[in-house]
């Protein structure tokens, strides 16, 4: 709980990016000049605030940037901040600044650092921001929906030569340890079979059978979505062609999903994610996450958020499954 009256908010964005940071930065930044707050972004992340890496931040410094990817306080994943004696220099930093409270823009990593940072007294606010959706705390985390359309873009591309040659195609997306991202972007591309973490592999079942399945169905082309968190896409390529004769090509999609123009879901959802950030601190509430519940906005305390798990939504799983045994 903020005790005293929040004049000076530090802003950091920290672990991976996402589509639709920035425009959390300028939410955070308009919201605080509204509420007669100052604002200074802290660069890189938690490890900026150890170095006291910032630059005053005011209405003319978030011009433009709604529509931008990427971060303009530039990310990092800082080693340092998990020592006491790195939390400790940060503490030291926002006293030299006079920063009052901090927002945190980022995953679960980033949260796992306010946690720590707001044990030592610095009131903390955080707002969640991966592209992979795996945080319990939020129904949504901003960068998912964009992530999810540039992944779309990218595989109907591939599905074009794909169906020219009649080849198999094995693609690779990000998601850390999680299925989100995978599952999603399969229903909504049209994919033959996907792979995510959440379910144990059974090649059989899973990709010999779907390939088999879609091919009496009278497809002539496949597209088999792999999660990062199942294993390298060269692998399953590698069993495709010894277990049944094709000769896929695999794509991986990479840091290419982590970029571009944030879309409208992304850059609204983010608006509103830094006004709340703000007004909650505006009200004395802090140490919490800000979230979304069936599309309403919440606060959940940081340590509740943390312990938080969101499931996989095996329906999506047996979707996806149904409309796999019809031709394209
Ligand atoms: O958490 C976001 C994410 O893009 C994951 O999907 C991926 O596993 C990871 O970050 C990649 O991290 P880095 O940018 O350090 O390679």
């Amino acid at each position: 709980m903020a005790e005293k009256k929040i004049k000076r908010i530090g802003v950091l964005t920290s672990g991976g990016d996402a589509p639709g940071m920035n425009a959390a930065v300028r939410a955070v930044v308009r919201t605080a000049m509204d509420m007669n707050m100052d604002c200074i972004g802290i660069l890189r992340g938690w490890q900026g605030l150890i170095n006291s890496d910032f630059r005053r931040m005011d209405a003319n410094s978030v011009n433009h940037i709604l529509t931008r990817g990427g971060t303009i306080l530039y990310t990092a994943r800082s080693e340092d901040f998990m020592t006491p004696a790195g939390r400790d220099r940060a503490v030291t930093t926002c006293k030299m600044l006079g920063i009052d409270a901090i927002v945190a823009i980022g995953g679960d990593g980033t949260f796992r650092g306010a946690l720590e940072l707001s044990r030592l007294g610095v009131p903390v606010v955080g707002i969640p921001a991966t592209i992979d959706n795996d945080l319990g705390c939020s129904n949504y985390t901003i960068g998912f929906d964009s992530a999810c359309n540039t992944a779309i873009d990218c595989i109907d591309k591939l599905r074009d030569t794909m169906q020219s040659h009649e080849r198999c195609s094995v693609v690779e997306v990000m998601g850390r340890n999680a299925g989100f991202l995978a599952l999603y972007v399969s229903i909504a591309a049209g994919a033959t079979a996907v792979l995510v973490p959440e379910r144990e592999l059974d090649f059989q079942r899973d990709v010999v059978e779907r390939i088999q399945n879609a091919r009496l169905a009278g497809n002539t082309h496949f597209m088999i979505v792999v999660a990062e968190g199942v294993g390298s896409a060269f692998d399953i390529g590698k069993r495709i062609k010894e277990e049944i004769g094709m000769d896929p090509r695999v794509t991986v999609l990479g840091h290419i999903q982590r970029g571009g123009s944030p879309n409208a879901r992304d850059r609204e959802t983010a608006t509103r994610f830094g006004y709340r950030a703000v007004k909650a601190l505006s009200e004395g509430r802090s140490d919490c996450i800000i979230g979304t519940k069936h599309g309403d906005i919440v606060e959940i305390p940081i340590e509740e958020a943390l312990q938080m798990k969101k499931a996989l939504q095996m329906e999506r799983y047996e979707v996806l499954e149904a409309m796999g045994n019809f031709s394209h």
